[in-house]
């Protein structure tokens, strides 16, 4: 740099410091052992007489005259400091913190009640094969009853081969019930497991469903496991879940191909005890699951024998869990990402 271009920018650099240290570091830059003046005054020893007299005496009366900058700069960074005033009556800045969605915490409380009861927390794929979603589980290709399960089928992928199994296609899980399926190809009995997940319909949204949703599956198998255990397994959980001591379940026939009987599980109304409100569209109760006993086709696809083993499964919405416990109107709020409604959990 020549002694013009130093002046310059030193200049407007050392204006711009805001600190001591800033302001230190521009004097390392431009004064120090290395620095561009320093520069400027060693390169003189390869000039002329005349040229090194000029640059020689311009070169020093720059640095008297940085050096004076410096100096104010300096004493003006200085008395700021001092003179300052602090604010003590500005509120602070909060730091936001963030905590756990309320689907996230209704989980744990259904997790933590059922692991008192002895059941195992199990997980599986969102990704399934249309096997496990629907072929294991007594819903055959053709049959109709995939039409209460409609959902998102996936290309298959050329560069990932171990995607497709056996000539699988692949879909998005419409309900946790293959994890039933994984669950007993894989352990013995006895079973009592919970699984909680995701799943996807391909439906479209309005206030009580949404296309990506939250299950709750519930297998408990043994020898002789049997719809009285169910009733009191079931009972026991939504009494602690919605602790209330006098909830009444009522348990009425459906249908489901993967279970026989097939049940429908309705609770008596939180909200109202009964008494009529527009949760319970004035019945009193409130349909909160899908059950029945495991279907003897569901055994034979997992290698056990029909005759020796027996239980029952269920399938709930996590999402219309937390509806009904904290009086949510529209499920489409806990995936809208507005603040709002995630801050009152
Ligand atoms: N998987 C069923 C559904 O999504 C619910 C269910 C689970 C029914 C287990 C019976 C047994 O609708």
């Amino acid at each position: 740099m020549t002694i013009e271009e130093i002046k310059k920018i030193a200049k407007e650099e050392i204006a711009k410091a805001e600190n001591l240290i800033e302001l230190d570091q521009l004097k390392i830059k431009y004064l120090g052992r290395n620095g561009y003046l320093t520069d400027v005054l060693k390169s003189l020893k390869d000039l002329a007489i005349e040229e090194k007299r000029k640059i020689g005496s311009e070169a020093n009366a720059l640095r008297q005259k940085l050096e004076e900058i410096f100096n104010e700069r300096k004493n003006a960074l200085v008395r700021n400091i001092e003179y300052k005033p602090i604010d003590i009556s500005i509120p602070g800045k909060k730091k936001e913190i963030g905590h756990i969605h309320p689907i996230s915490k209704i989980q744990e409380q259904i997790e933590d009640i059922f692991s008192s009861m002895g059941f195992t927390i199990a997980e599986g794929p969102e990704i399934e094969t249309e096997f496990y979603n629907f072929d294991a589980l007594n819903i055959p290709a053709n049959h109709p009853a995939r039409d209460m399960w409609d959902t998102f089928w996936l290309k298959p992928n050329p560069k990932a081969p171990t995607q497709q199994i056996e000539n699988q296609k692949l879909l998005l899980r419409t309900h946790t019930s293959p994890v039933q399926i994984h669950y007993m190809e894989n352990h013995q009995l006895p079973i009592r497991m919970i699984c909680p997940g995701k799943c996807f319909r391909y439906e479209a949204s309005d206030a009580s469903h949404d296309f990506q949703f939250y299950q709750f599956e519930g297998l408990m198998i043994d020898k002789d496991t049997s719809l009285a255990n169910f009733k009191f397994v079931i009972s026991a959980f939504f009494k602690r879940f919605f602790n209330k001591k006098d909830l009444k379940v009522r348990i009425i026939p459906s249908y489901f191909p993967f279970v026989e009987p097939g049940l429908e599980v309705d609770i008596s109304c939180p909200r109202c005890n009964q008494k009529g409100c527009p949760l319970c569209k004035n019945t009193g109760w409130i349909e909160v699951a899908g059950a029945g006993m495991v279907h003897p086709e569901v055994f034979k696809a997992v290698g056990y024998n029909p005759k020796y083993v027996q239980g029952f499964a269920f399938g709930f919405g996590i999402e219309r869990m937390a509806m009904i416990k904290h009086n949510i109107p529209d499920i489409r709020l806990f995936n809208s990402g507005d603040l709002r409604f995630i801050k009152q959990f």
